[in-house]
């Protein structure tokens, strides 16, 4: 059996791989007061594409900023292995690439080279590795003929390519992805499903692009009111109705 069918069987397999992520009982408040998180607990398996969805403040934003300790609250994360503590703070900001919905809030050097050498650069590699890591990087979101370009005068689409490859080039493992597809016309949003469905990475992606999660994601989670409601096989959450219904989720057809 080819290699990569046997992990994409083992990848349907929920769980039947240690966890690379694990949320246990995330409680969080913002400053205002507002309770963003109340009581989150999921696990996402090594290699699994996991999509995140739920209503506008149902706190899918919130959760993703803590997998790399940009926010942190009151329960338990792991990454790899680690808990989420100041000491481990370094590695887990290595293993956790987050790409955040507006791609000006990622992007902001003078050109699109150097926000994808920003990183690496930052790890303190040598030159030649980081001009390495930038160049298999921008080709693996399709942007090679970019480098030279100036970030704040790419498209939208393919802004959030370079977004993406700003972790690539930091050699993430886990991608954390708010609402990729956003804002995206129907060519730049097909290519980000082909590429998201290409990169063999662990995914939590939070999308309201419910035909791209039955497209490419074999498990969601739902998430409403700073909870999980629902975590299970998509086809057969897709297929719950009442669920769609009682959380503002709407399957177009
Ligand atoms: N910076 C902030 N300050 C105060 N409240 C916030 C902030 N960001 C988000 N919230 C609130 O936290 C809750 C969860 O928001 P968010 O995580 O952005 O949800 P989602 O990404 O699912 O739309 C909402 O009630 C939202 O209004
Ligand atoms: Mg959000």
């Amino acid at each position: 059996m080819p290699i990569q069918h046997a992990e994409t069987i083992i990848d349907n397999l929920n769980g039947s791989r240690p966890a690379t992520v694990h949320v246990a009982n995330l409680h969080f408040r913002y400053p205002d007061g507002t309770l963003a998180l109340n009581g989150v607990s999921l696990q996402v398996a090594h290699g699994e594409k996991v999509a995140l969805v739920g209503p506008n403040g149902a706190g899918k934003s919130t959760l993703m900023l803590h997998l790399n300790g940009l926010l942190q609250g009151e329960g338990n994360v792991e990454v790899g292995g680690l808990s989420l503590t100041k000491e481990h703070l370094p590695l887990i900001r290595g293993k956790v690439g987050m790409v955040f919905q507006n791609p000006d809030d990622q992007l902001f050097s003078p050109t699109v080279f150097d926000d994808v050498a920003f990183g690496p650069l930052h790890m303190g590699l040598p030159e030649e590795e980081v001009r390495k890591r930038v160049q298999n990087a921008l080709a693996h979101v399709g942007m090679s003929d970019a480098a030279s370009r100036l970030s704040h005068h790419l498209s939208i689409g393919q802004k959030k390519r370079v977004a993406i490859a700003t972790v690539l080039s930091m050699d993430a493992e886990i991608l954390a992805l708010d609402e990729p597809s956003a804002g995206l016309d129907p060519r730049a949003r097909r290519s980000l499903i082909g590429l998201l469905r290409e990169l063999p990475l662990t995914m939590l992606v939070s999308t309201h692009d419910m035909m791209m999660v039955r497209e490419l994601f074999a498990r969601t989670i739902v998430m409403d009111g700073g909870r999980v409601v629902a975590d299970g096989d998509t086809a057969t959450i897709l297929a719950d109705q009442a669920l769609l219904e009682a959380h503002g989720l709407e399957l177009m057809v």
